[in-house]
């Protein structure tokens, strides 16, 4: 079964409570928090508070409780580990390209007990991947470029996905393979099959006609 992850970004956010415990309903797995800082990305969203606030809002008004995935798209991460944590990240992903140190920073995370994840931009290749597989729980590839919702899938990253399965699985190691952007009822058979674990989704559930459908049909593909 593929797990997915609806992102709230394109959410309103001024009701970001109830849509948090909605998309609980509708049968999430976990949820994807958007963090940009106008500075990696061109755009900004929000920041450890609010991340508080969403999780304090599925702990006291959802039905059941899932993992809260923290997607930094922020320069330094490394940084606002520790109040990523505070707030209640269960996974925290980091971009390849935004710390330099990302053996280190990887480490950090895991340091507070929390799963530690690396996510590449389209462009950056599954290479600087090959010395941290000891060091992550997830890898997400972006399968647009990052900063906002509702953009195209690149087709050249069904092929991305593919490699990184067979790196995965040839390592032996208990990584999950998360995507995130584009993804939708079109091209979600394929992306599966080719090796995903985790579909983060945005536009696609946020915000469609009939959100549960959706989510069942993500739910009923597998690799
Ligand atoms: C893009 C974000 C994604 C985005 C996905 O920078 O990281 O999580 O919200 O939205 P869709 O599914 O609409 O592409
Ligand atoms: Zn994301």
């Amino acid at each position: 079964m593929t797990k997915v992850a609806p992102s709230i970004l394109t959410a309103d956010f001024s009701e970001i409570g109830k849509t948090i415990c909605d998309v609980i309903d509708w049968g999430a797995d976990w949820i994807h928090c958007d963090v940009m800082d106008g500075v990696f990305v061109p755009n900004m969203t929000f920041g450890p508070k609010m991340v508080k606030d969403m999780k304090q809002a599925m702990v006291k008004g959802a039905k059941k409780q899932v993992p809260f995935d923290v997607h930094l798209m922020i320069t330094q991460p490394e940084r606002y580990v520790e109040d990523y944590v505070k707030a209640g990240a269960d996974y925290l992903t980091v971009h390849q390209e935004a710390t330099v140190h990302l053996q280190r920073t990887l480490r950090l995370i895991k340091s507070y007990g929390i799963k530690a994840g690396v996510v590449l931009n389209p462009s950056t290749s599954l290479s600087t991947l090959d010395y941290i597989l000891d060091d992550v729980d997830s890898i997400m590839l972006m399968t647009v470029n990052p900063g906002f919702g509702g953009q195209k899938f690149i087709p050249a990253m069904v092929q991305k996905i593919k490699d990184l399965r067979k790196i995965v699985d040839a390592s032996g190691k208990d990584i999950l393979i998360e995507i995130d952007g584009g993804v939708n009822m079109n091209n979600a058979k394929e992306l599966a099959e080719a090796g995903v674990d985790v579909m983060v989704a945005g536009s696609a559930v946020v915000g469609a006609e009939d959100p549960v459908k959706v989510i069942d049909y993500l739910h009923s593909l597998s690799r």
